[in-house]
């Protein structure tokens, strides 16, 4: 049977069956999964619900993840959008069962973040704040305690523009309790899932103009704090949405990695893509940029040896959450942004055979 037809008819049994039935199809040949695997790598992207309505995005997910993480799914006004005792469950479990099925690790993003508040929290007094933020992480970590294999505890906690002292990043969390709510939620993190390898995920890293370097000082400075309490921090998530017209430095940018490794923790790139705002309009050069990027980009950082995760935020270009912000005219073009491993037709891209070169190229120093 020829592999096309054998593809198309896995398809078609996927449409049809009903997703408690479906057995994973065979990995496809070339899989980033298995590649990244070879290399001491966990690989995967972020999803959310649209793979449930198309299949053969979700097909996708089966031929090249062995982890995802929830897109939008676990974040606090999803789950929380209307009242403090209204929690919409229904798309985690569902993502996270899907998970469990197919044999892939699951991330939750994310416990705590300052964007994106609902307008109920912001309502609050500082005292209730405080309370929802404990009963938050205990209800959500207790839920899925034992089938988490990591948590975003924190996102972003970092944004100089915010102008708070240390270059912390604003909004009912740190408003609430000021820097240290970063320590409390990892202590009650660590009290409700014992299992769950707890990471601090933050943006911006790469860029060496005074954004990322502001927010790398903070991070050493944080993260040093953290360690110096015994907070139960295990790994630090590094989103890595490239953008390539801002100063980049991939071997500095490494350096710093190894630093927090040498210091025993694991290394996660977490969002991975590349923002092609900048890059002529012809998708030959632009996808051939593109992939230039990923190429330099995860060369440097694979030699790290204590990087051992690599998640694209979303999978097909047609999914990246840049379609939106272009869309909505917040990029330089309203033209489709093509930042990920697969077109919108979900055909691999140059990016794709970059990944998979560095992945198989890997050496650590
Ligand atoms: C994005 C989602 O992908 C979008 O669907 C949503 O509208 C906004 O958030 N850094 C993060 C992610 O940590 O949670 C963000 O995800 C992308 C930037």
């Amino acid at each position: 049977m020829n592999a096309k037809l054998s593809r198309r008819k896995t398809l078609a049994m996927l449409s049809a069956m009903p997703l408690a039935a479906a057995a994973p199809p065979a990995r496809a040949a070339a899989s980033l999964g298995e590649t990244a695997r070879r290399a001491g790598i966990t690989y995967g992207a972020a999803a959310a619900g649209v793979i449930f309505e198309d299949p053969r995005y979700r097909l996708l997910y089966l031929d090249h993840c062995r982890a995802i993480t929830s897109d939008v799914d676990l974040k606090f006004d999803w789950l929380r959008p209307h009242s403090p005792d209204q929690w919409d469950w229904g798309p985690a479990d569902r993502l996270l069962a899907f998970a469990e099925r197919t044999g892939m690790a699951f991330r939750g993003h994310t416990l705590i973040w300052n964007e994106n508040p609902p307008r109920w929290l912001k309502k609050l007094s500082l005292a209730e704040i405080r309370r929802v933020f404990d009963e938050h992480i205990d209800t959500v970590c207790g839920r899925y305690s034992g089938r988490i294999a990591v948590w975003d505890v924190v996102n972003e906690p970092f944004w100089p523009g915010h102008g708070k002292k240390g270059g912390y990043r604003t909004g009912p969390w740190y408003e609430a309790f000021g820097p240290s709510y970063v320590e409390r939620a990892f202590v009650r993190a660590r009290a409700a899932d014992p299992h769950a390898v707890l990471a601090l995920n933050e943006a911006h890293c790469e860029r060496f103009d005074d954004v990322g370097n502001g927010i790398r000082k903070g991070m050493k400075q944080l993260v040093a704090r953290l360690l110096d309490a015994g907070a139960p921090l295990q790994a630090l998530g590094f989103q890595a949405h490239l953008q390539p017209h801002i100063p980049h430095d991939d071997k500095r940018f490494a350096a710093f990695l190894r630093g927090f490794g040498d210091k025993g923790l694991d290394i996660h790139i977490t969002e991975l893509d590349v923002n092609d705002e900048s890059f002529p309009d012809p998708v030959r050069k632009r996808d051939a940029l593109v992939a230039r990027r990923y190429g330099d980009f995860l060369r440097a950082v694979l030699a790290v040896p204590r990087v051992n995760t690599v998640i694209n935020w979303e999978l097909a270009d047609r999914y990246s959450w840049y379609a939106g912000l272009a869309r909505a005219g917040q990029l330089r073009s309203r033209r489709p942004p093509r930042p990920l491993p697969f077109d919108s037709g979900y055909r691999p891209k140059a990016a794709f055979h970059a990944m998979m070169k560095a992945f198989r190229g890997r050496k650590e120093t």
